[in-house]
This record gives C-alpha cells, sequence and structure tokens, in this order.
C-alpha cells in the first residue's frame, strides 16, 4: 500500500486581502486583493515597488492592524490580535533606546524567563553572529543606522520564534556587510528551517534566500508573479551570483518589476 503524505498546510495565509487607509478626505488603497500562503519552513519574499504595500502585508500578518476585505489567517485560523507567534523585524527598527546592545538582544530571553548562564551564552554568540563584539554597552543612539539593524535581528532571531517576519532587514547595510548578514541568515535558515515572510527591494537578495518569490505592482498592490526558486540549497551567497540558473531567474523576475518601478520612479501614482 503506498502512502502520499497530504501536502502540509499554509501556516500564514492571506485570501483575497484588501486594505486601504483614510486620511482626511484622502483614501490610499495600499493592497488591491491578495492571495498567498507561506507553508510551515518555508522561505518566501515579496518585491514590489516603494509605498505598494509590503509592509502593510506584515503589520497585517502581524495582527497589527486588520483587512478591508478578506482575511489573514494564521495556524488556521483568523488573525483576530496580535500575533504572538511571530517575531517582527520592521522596517524602522524598534530598540529600546534606554537599554543598551546587550540588552536589546537579551529582551526576549528575559521575557520568557530563561535561566541566566544559557543567557548569556545565547546572547554572546548572537552579539558575535552580528558583528557586535566590542559594543555590548553601547546605546542604540551611539550605533550606525546599520549596527542597529544588526542588533533588531538578533534580538528577534535569539528567541526562535516560530514565523519570522522581516521587513528590508538588510537595507541599511552596506555592500559588504549586506553579504555576510545574507549568508549568516541563510546558515540559520538552512538548520533551523524557521517560516520567513521576508520583504526587499533587492532581487539578487530575494532569489539567494528564497523558496518562493512574490512580485507585487504598483499601489493598489496585485501580485504579478510567483516564481519557485529551486536552486540547490545549501546556497552560497557569494557563489550565486554567477551561477546561470540564478540568472535566469533574475532576468524573468526584473522583466515583470520594472515596469512597476518605472511609473514609480516617474512618481505617477
Ligand atoms: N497606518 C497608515 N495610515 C495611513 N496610510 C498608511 C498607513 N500605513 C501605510 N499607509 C499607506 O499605504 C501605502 C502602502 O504603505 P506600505 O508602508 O505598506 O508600503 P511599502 O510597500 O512597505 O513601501 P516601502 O517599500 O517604501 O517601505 C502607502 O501609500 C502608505 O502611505
Ligand atoms: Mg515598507
Amino acid at each position: 500500500m503506498s502512502e502520499t503524505a497530504a501536502p502540509a498546510l499554509d501556516l500564514l495565509e492571506f485570501r483575497k486581502v484588501g486594505k486601504s487607509f483614510s486620511s482626511g478626505r484622502a483614501r490610499t488603497q495600499a493592497l488591491g486583493s491578495i492571495s498567498f500562503g507561506v507553508k510551515p519552513g518555508e522561505f518566501v519574499s515579496v518585491v514590489g515597488p516603494s509605498g505598494c504595500g509590503k509592509s502593510t502585508l506584515l503589520n497585517l500578518a502581524a495582527g497589527l492592524m486588520r483587512p478591508s476585505a478578506g482575511e489573514v489567517h494564521y495556524g488556521g485560523e483568523a488573525i483576530k490580535d496580535i500575533n504572538q507567534r511571530v517575531g517582527y523585524i520592521t522596517q524602522r527598527d524598534n530598540l529600546l533606546p534606554w537599554a543598551n546592545v546587550y540588552d536589546n538582544i537579551a529582551l526576549g530571553l528575559k521575557i520568557r524567563k530563561m535561566p541566566q548562564p544559557a543567557q548569556r551564552q545565547l546572547v554572546e554568540e548572537f552579539i558575535d553572529m552580528v558583528g557586535l563584539r566590542h559594543f555590548e554597552r553601547h546605546y542604540p543612539s551611539e550605533l550606525s543606522g546599520g549596527m542597529r539593524k544588526r542588533v533588531a535581528l538578533a534580538r528577534t532571531l535569539i528567541y526562535s520564534p516560530e514565523m519570522v517576519l522581516m521587513d528590508e532587514p538588510f537595507s541599511a547595510l552596506d555592500a559588504h556587510v549586506k553579504l555576510v548578514m545574507q549568508s549568516e541568515l541563510l546558515r540559520i535558515w538552512e538548520a533551523h528551517r524557521k517560516t520567513i515572510l521576508f520583504i526587499t527591494h533587492d532581487l539578487t537578495e530575494a532569489i539567494m534566500l528564497s523558496d518562493r518569490v512574490i512580485i507585487l505592482s504598483a499601489r493598489p498592490a496585485q501580485i504579478k508573479l510567483i516564481v519557485e526558486i529551486d536552486l540547490p540549497r545549501p546556497r552560497d551567497a557569494f557563489a550565486l551570483q554567477t551561477n546561470p540558473d540564478f540568472i535566469g531567474l533574475f532576468s524573468t523576475l526584473w522583466n515583470t518589476l520594472k515596469s512597476d518601478l518605472q511609473l514609480d520612479v516617474m512618481g505617477t501614482r
């Protein structure tokens, strides 16, 4: 008797989700009607022009706002409150200004009452991972934008949430630090297979990291294309850029994205 495993259910699912905002008399429709799911252990990236509603998607998944149309489901249920099962690395880092790097990174472990010795060991490990050794006692106001991003990344990854929402986490980093951080994220993800929904402007980054890339149109966002990234893992962030399959995927995605980016640059929306 042959048994076929049932396909995994989506951990996060957007069902015909629309979202508009009112500000005085002006009404902005950010999301048109968006439907896609993210399965447990999947790494999905969303790419789209500025202002098309990417951060809004993550805010909905985190339960910080409700859709104007459709439903957002997590673990099979509609999200009705703050979604405690996800870690959220927001576009603007929200580090505690009165806490130093060490305490900001340790925050999630303290809340979860992890014993001190284990806490210390893990925080030290993550400080090294994000390259902030010797900055442990610095406060957020004493850090560069890229360093703050790295603290925010460590602070969320350290407590290992079931799903991580990441909003352009590497955008403020210089090119070299970015490559190192992308490699680190690949390494962590390939070892732990967390479910990740990742927002980026950077197609190279999206292809390098993801199982699937979703391209959104300009506002009101609709899905223009979903591409499976079947490049073998483990992936090497440095080597991939000269891989012919990678280059083929890049040109497919770029050809879809570019018409909306031109609208974006010309400010016609
Ligand atoms: N809380 C809010 N109140 C009013 N309008 C909002 C709110 N949040 C987002 N918007 C509007 O919704 C649209 C989409 O915003 P969002 O931040 O989701 O875009 P984005 O794709 O993340 O852009 P970027 O790439 O620049 O970060 C924008 O026009 C923005 O002004
Ligand atoms: Mg955004």
